[in-house]
């Protein structure tokens, strides 16, 4: 888009200064590259901590932050510390959670194949919830029960059949899915009896997840009212709507608020009879706008007649979401947050590989040149938990903003970093 990068999709404390600085957190943005290099995730840490307060006092205690959208000790600690509890779907995440302190029973344990290990681990450690999301599932909670007799709550993951309109690979709440059981089949009606009868679970309610990037209330509606014949009659205590709010990544795009998704989704509940309490599960909706990640500009590439390639020394290993979903960025600069960006280029990354577009059609400033150092907003949630050693790159460091101080969280990955596990 041309025009200025919209100021609405930067993080809370962001402000732009008159000589068109990015400051965050009270930091000079500029500065913090310079300090910690890059490429660079900056988090705005009262955004993070704002969002968090909004999801808790909107649902109420239950509510947990889904750790797959961005996860490290420091980001597990802020959650707890604003009264989240935290979604882990594998050993993993579980692993991280629990060495950042917080207490197991904040946990909700996910999963559409979690191991007899990740499973032995959860309960011992004494998980809040396991989310079960298949017979196999609870075959090996029998076995785990016949060994040590723990009894953990579990909620029963159901595929309501709701095609929320979202990409393919995040869409999974239809009938096609690896997740849950299927409400149409009826396994769904027989995972919960199984479980209500079961003597090593104690069953506590419903989960489902109907997808992510999630626009529109009328999907969770609909979601709801499929699972709400059980969750009466059954008079579960818990129902969970998952987490899948959508955020605005582009000019142009508006997503309800955290407080708007929930008094939208909680009226539903109502008025499709729930008495149960409503937990969710958010995950983007928490971190995407709080974070920018800063690049800086390697090459420019005009071919006559075709495009510019505008190369920066990141790329799908530090957000793969572009490759994969073919998602939107915006692009700005640093030394002129507040510039019109007539000129039209291919932002790519430092990938052998073709297809590497961070953003493949970014409107930039006139004057954009090598050593600029170039930014995409919006890049708190799957860019660093998803991003990889694709080229033995190494990963960005992490570093959190608040009242005009830094802290690195994660640090940049050294050359040493890379041959940790190899063996020769
Ligand atoms: N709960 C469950 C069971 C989930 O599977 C997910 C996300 C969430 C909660 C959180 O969803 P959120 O509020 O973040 O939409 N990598 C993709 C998104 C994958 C989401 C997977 N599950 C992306 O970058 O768009």
């Amino acid at each position: 888009m041309t025009g200025p990068l919209p100021t609405q999709l930067l993080p809370d404390t962001a402000e732009v200064t008159a000589d068109g600085a990015l400051r965050i957190g009270g930091c000079d943005v500029a500065e913090l590259a310079e300090r910690f290099g890059t490429p660079l995730f900056v988090y705005d840490e009262a955004h993070l901590r704002a969002r968090c307060r909004e999801a808790v006092a909107a649902f109420g205690d239950g509510v947990a932050y889904a750790s797959k959208a961005f996860l490290c000790l420091a980001m597990a600690r802020l959650a707890h510390e604003e009264g989240l509890q935290l979604d882990v779907a594998t050993g993993g995440e579980l692993h991280v959670a629990l060495t950042a302190g917080v207490p197991a029973d904040r946990l909700v344990l996910h999963g559409n194949n979690k191991s007899l290990a990740e499973l032995r681990a959860a309960r011992q450690a004494g998980v809040g919830r396991v989310v079960v999301d298949s017979f196999d599932e609870l075959e090996r909670l029998a076995a785990l029960h016949a060994e040590d007799g723990l009894v953990p709550r579990v909620l029963v993951r159901a595929t309501p059949g709701v095609e929320a309109h979202t990409h393919d690979f995040v869409k999974t709440g239809q009938v096609d899915s690896k997740f849950g059981f299927g409400v149409a089949s009826g396994d769904a009606a027989r995972a919960v009896a199984l479980a209500g009868d079961a003597p090593s679970v104690e069953l506590v309610g419903v989960h489902m997840h109907i997808g992510s990037q999630v626009f529109v209330a009328d999907f969770f509606h609909q979601a709801v009212e499929v699972v709400a014949p059980w969750v009466r009659e059954l008079d579960l205590p818990e129902l969970s709507i998952g987490g899948g709010l959508g955020v605005a990544y582009v000019k142009g795009e508006a997503a309800p608020t955290i407080t708007e998704w929930a008094s939208s989704v909680l009226s539903g509940c109502r008025d499709a009879g729930i008495r149960a309490r409503v937990l969710a599960e958010p995950g983007r909706a928490i971190v995407a706008q709080a974070a920018v990640t800063i690049y800086t500009v390697g090459t420019i590439k005009e071919i006559a007649g075709v495009r510019t390639y505008l190369s920066i020394d990141g790329g799908m290993s530090d957000n793969p979401r572009p490759v994969l979903y073919g998602s939107g960025y915006e692009t700005a600069l640093l030394r002129d947050v507040a510039a019109e960006r007539p000129r039209r280029v291919t932002v790519v990354g430092k990938h052998c590989e073709s297809g590497d577009v961070l953003v493949r059609d970014a409107q930039v400033p006139v004057g954009t040149a090598v050593g600029d150092l170039l930014f995409t907003p919006v890049t708190g949630a799957y860019g660093h938990s998803m991003g990889s050693n694709y080229n033995k790159v190494t990963r960005p460091p992490v570093v959190f903003v608040a009242d005009g101080a830094a802290r690195e969280v994660v640090r940049r990955e050294t050359l040493d970093d890379l041959l940790r596990n190899d063996v020769l």
